[in-house]
């Protein structure tokens, strides 16, 4: 068992191994010594066909905390270039020996397909619309940090969920564990398939604001939109934007996320985002832990694997 690929085919207990060892690593990142030499002549390869700050950063902090050796291949500086097709990137990459690849690709299910022609573990950085499993295992770990458990609590997820593969893969974790999960959008920014996803759905956000235990807000992703009608800025703003008037509707001790990056003033209000409610720098934070966690367990082959 050597990949993380997506959250779909986890299991409860397999989540749970994961975000117990993150809590545990965790305590790692508060002391003043931060490294350990659990991953000592391990060597993690940063393969990220898609900007990033938080999770490529989060994944080499947490490579160098337990001292693994860790490179980054930038596609504007590397052969790919000049033409050498991505399959040959990696299959010269992996005859340099690395235990791990760290992957983020536009196309969905592109880390699978290097999974199956590598011996060294893969871990889904995000592909396309598909899933983006380390985010929504920190997402998970930082509830549980803040309301201690996640059976039962009512979980809002509003924003462009139809292009989220954080969307994706927190939908199947959270209700793995427990939560119930409801999304909020323009019909437009619903997935196809939300008919036949474990979630309620709804398009009017103060009508299910109240119920939230959380919060968690997505970007609209410009990136990956097409033509379609979908809402200017200015109108998605207006009625699912969260600010501060639409929180009244919200309970007392709801949690704000975002797994970021944000468009203030178009998703979330800066007062919300930088407000007492809001979670999103410990998202970031237990980041790390989670990363941790996932390079430790796959390494020494202690998690069963996510395929598919
Ligand atoms: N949340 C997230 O994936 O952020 P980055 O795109 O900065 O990695």
């Amino acid at each position: 068992r050597k990949d993380l690929l997506g959250i779909r085919d986890l299991s409860s207990e397999e989540i749970q191994t994961i975000l117990d060892t993150a809590e545990s690593l965790r305590e790692i990142n508060l002391r003043e010594i931060k490294k350990v030499p659990t991953l000592r002549g391990k060597t993690v390869v940063h393969l990220f066909y898609e900007p990033s700050t938080r999770t490529r950063t989060s994944f080499d902090v947490a490579a160098k905390r337990l001292s693994a050796d860790t490179y980054s291949i930038a596609t504007s500086t590397s052969s790919m270039v000049k033409g050498e097709t991505f399959l040959d990137t990696i299959k010269n990459l992996e005859a340099m020996g690395p235990d791990v690849f760290v992957i983020r690709h536009s196309a969905s299910g592109t880390p699978h397909r290097i999974a199956a022609r590598t011996s060294a573990s893969v871990i889904n950085a995000g592909d396309g619309m598909h899933e983006h499993p380390s985010q929504a295992l920190l997402d998970m770990l930082t509830i549980r940090q803040k309301r201690g458990r996640l059976e039962g609590l009512n979980v809002l997820i509003v924003g462009d969920i139809a292009h989220s593969r954080v969307a994706r893969s927190n939908i199947w974790g959270l209700t793995k564990m427990g939560a119930h999960v409801t999304l909020c959008a323009p019909p437009t920014l619903l997935p196809a398939e939300a008919a036949s996803l474990p979630v309620r759905v709804s398009h009017q956000l103060d009508t299910v604001l109240g119920a939230a235990d959380v919060i968690m807000v997505l970007r609209l992703q410009k990136e990956r939109q097409g033509q379609g009608l979908l809402p200017s800025l200015r109108e998605y703003a207006v009625f699912y934007g969260l600010d501060r008037k639409k929180l009244e509707k919200a309970r007392d001790d709801v949690l704000i996320m975002h797994p970021g990056p944000m468009n203030r003033g178009v998703e979330i209000s800066p007062d919300v985002a930088d407000g007492p409610h809001s979670v999103i720098l410990d998202q970031v934070a237990n980041g790390v832990a989670v990363r941790m966690a996932l390079l430790y367990l796959l390494v020494h082959r202690e998690v069963p694997p996510v395929r598919g």
